[in-house]
């Protein structure tokens, strides 16, 4: 659940902000609210099976998936990384890397812009494989190779 920032740390942050100080890891530990695009969903663990070389996603199992357009993350408590993946198109599957490369925020799905978007204040923008569209980050986003085989993903890790 998400805390509601107090006056005094809204006002600290925009001073820390305008000092040049970077706004993801004044949030970092706030509480502070996320952009309101950041509403991708968790992908349904049932769906998820681990391999030697990866995981597979039964998309059977995926209705977060189903429709191109659809997103979903993933995380796994004992098993890094975290992952988000993106139906992008007819027999397109995108699996990146959750976290900005910035500050360690994640990212979430903008279907209407179709790109990944930090859901932290600078806002760093990537495209669906992986590359900076907009920083302040300047590395890009892991991009994992996937293998549409039937009604399955297939992500290797
Ligand atoms: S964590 Fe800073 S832009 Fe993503």
């Amino acid at each position: 659940m998400q805390r509601r920032m107090t006056r005094r740390e809204v006002m600290g942050a925009g001073v820390l902000l305008a000092g040049g100080v970077c706004g993801c890891r004044v949030a970092e530990n706030s509480g502070a609210p996320r952009a309101t695009c950041c509403d991708t969903p968790e992908l349904e663990p049932a769906s998820v099976t681990f391999g030697p070389g990866g995981l597979t996603i039964d998309l059977l199992k995926a209705p977060s998936l189903r429709a191109v357009g659809g997103a979903a993350y993933f995380v796994h408590p004992d098993k890094s990384p975290q992952l988000i993946v993106v139906h992008a198109g007819k027999h397109r599957y995108c699996v990146l890397s959750r976290l900005c490369t910035h500050g360690g925020q994640v990212v979430a799905y903008n279907h209407r812009r179709g790109v990944l978007q930090c859901c932290n204040y600078n806002h760093s923008i990537f495209d669906l494989d992986g590359r900076v569209w907009k920083g302040p980050a300047e590395k890009p986003l892991i991009s994992y190779p996937v293998v549409l085989v039937e009604d399955a993903l297939v992500v290797y890790l």
